[in-house]
């Protein structure tokens, strides 16, 4: 934590109060992770006689360095040590060199910080950068502009109307894999990254001819304009403002990503979403930037989680067969369509399961007043993390966490005991709009390529994630199998 993010309580009292000094102690391990004061929601709490006790201290997670603090830890033990953190309170701290992160590892307090504390814990520093280069839109904006917009655009993307999608992703999906040839080894990482992206972009700019430039545009440029926002994001001002053959191409990179929507905007009424918003009460400007936000936020995690799941599907055969069969039954040899998606039951299990192990594993806050939550407290300027890396793998909900096990999800009531745990869309003012699209079109081109398709992993060293934000994945070598033509 900076000078600047230390608890003012510090220097006014010349002494730390009490939480305040045992919070510079290392954690202990802790058996079940609950140690809150307060288990009820805090406006359930009843008024207590005399003053309010002081919050709990935030135990400090064990294993930081002088100086570095745990950037060594979370380097090595990748999210294995964010998950790992769990044993040590519902709440600890970590130090990142001089900065201070606060890691929430109880499903309820992360609920309590995104939904009750959503005014206080907001959206700042990466964001507040991010929204430099990819304007204003939901995937970057924070308070009344996002609120708004949210309400705008909501109606886009409600269950209701995904079912008018499912032809545009089916049709992406028979084509790509049109192109295998029965033995071909597949870059399966790099099939998905090419797939996902032209999907969405024709989920977004339609599927006309005259759309066709766009696409075209958004599937050259977005993959290095992501890449090189994530980069430029953490560069100070000075670094980001050079001269450098770098810093050039990002911008130009930019431009025309932007312009190519610009003309999309002017162009109007195409059958995508962009037609849709065209339609909504949005400047142009701002029809551009929810484009720019859809393409930065629906991308990278749909292409990644595609990749996974016909990672899982083709390594264990059990699954392999028995989703075979729900295709082969449901779907008889035809297309798949909006209809059939509720019937694909054991498929929708499968997709939940690989969101459990590789939805996104980190997403950050900052407090930007002191926060009080289920008794512990949280300074003003401290950044606040969760990873569903860790939430996911909670032995106590999800026994055996490591194993992708889909049937977990077919035991009754399973989805609603897990409910306030499994998040791979997020919680609160920020869930995830694109949650109804992506699972459309995740369930759409399994579907569509396990038809026809059986994906063999190549044998090898097993692939990891790399190391990022998100799960992405590393190479993915397949081998194409024909099922059916
Ligand atoms: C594997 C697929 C996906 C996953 C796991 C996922 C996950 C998430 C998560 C966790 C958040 C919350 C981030 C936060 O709290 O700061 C989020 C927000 C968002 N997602 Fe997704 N997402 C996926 C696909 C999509 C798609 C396909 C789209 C759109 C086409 C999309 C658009 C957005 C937008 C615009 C936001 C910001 C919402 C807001 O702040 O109001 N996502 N997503």
């Amino acid at each position: 934590m900076g000078q600047d993010t230390v608890p003012s309580i510090i220097s006014d009292a010349g002494a730390k109060p009490d939480h305040e000094a045992k919070s510079e102690q290392e954690a202990k391990p802790h058996r079940d992770g609950k140690r809150h004061r307060d288990a009820k929601p805090d406006r359930e709490a009843k008024p207590e006689p005399g003053p309010p006790p002081p919050p709990l201290a935030v135990p400090l997670a064990p294993g930081g360095l002088p100086l570095v603090g745990h950037t060594p830890a979370l380097l090595r033990g990748r999210w294995d040590f964010v998950a790992s953190l769990r044993t040590h309170g519902p709440i600890v701290r970590l130090r990142i060199g001089p900065k201070e992160l606060y890691v929430l590892n109880d499903p309820e307090l992360v609920r309590r910080v995104l939904v009750e504390h959503a005014d206080t814990v907001e959206r700042d520093g990466f964001f507040k950068q991010a929204r430099l280069h990819i304007g204003d839109g939901l995937a970057a904006s924070d308070g009344p502009l996002h609120r708004g917009q949210r309400r705008v655009l909501q109606p886009a993307f409600q269950r209701s109307r995904i079912g008018a999608y499912v032809e545009v992703i089916r049709r992406r999906a028979e084509d790509a894999s049109a192109q295998w040839l029965p033995g071909q080894r597949l870059a399966l990482d790099r099939e998905m990254a090419e797939l996902g992206l032209t999907t969405l972009g024709r989920l977004i700019f339609g599927e006309d001819p005259a759309a066709d430039a766009a696409v075209d545009e958004v599937r050259q440029s977005l993959p290095v304009f992501i890449q090189e926002v994530f980069t430029r994001t953490l560069l100070p001002e000075w670094a980001r403002q050079l001269p450098t053959p770098g810093n050039r191409r990002f911008a130009e990179t930019g431009q025309r990503l932007r312009d190519a929507i610009t003309n999309a905007v002017a162009a109007g009424d195409g059958s995508g979403l962009l037609g849709e918003f065209t339609r909504m009460d949005m400047t142009p400007e701002l029809v551009r930037d929810e484009v720019v936000s859809m393409l930065i936020a629906g991308n990278d995690n749909t292409n990644a989680t595609l990749s996974w799941v016909f990672h899982e599907i083709g390594r264990n055969e059990n699954v392999r067969e028995r989703l075979h069969a729900e295709l082969d039954d449901v779907l008889a040899g035809g297309p798949v369509d909006a209809a059939d998606l509720g019937a694909l039951v054991y498929t929708r299990n499968v997709v939940d399961e690989t969101l459990r192990l590789y939805a996104p594993w980190l997403v950050v806050r900052r407090a930007n007043r002191d926060v009080d939550v289920m008794g512990h407290h949280i300074p003003a300027g401290s950044d606040v993390l969760y990873s569903h890396h860790a939430l996911h793998r909670d032995p106590a909900v999800f026994p055996e966490p490591e194993r992708f096990d889909p049937d977990r999800w077919a035991e009754p009531g399973y989805r609603g005991r897990v409910r306030g745990v499994y998040m791979p869309f997020g919680a609160g003012v920020h869930r995830c709009i694109g949650e109804h699209l992506f699972l459309a079109q995740i369930v759409t081109t399994v579907a569509t390529v396990c038809s026809r398709w059986q994906l063999d992993p190549v044998a090898g060293k097993p692939s990891r994630p790399r190391t990022s934000a998100l799960p992405r994945p590393g190479h993915l070598p397949v081998t194409a199998r024909r099922r059916r033509v």
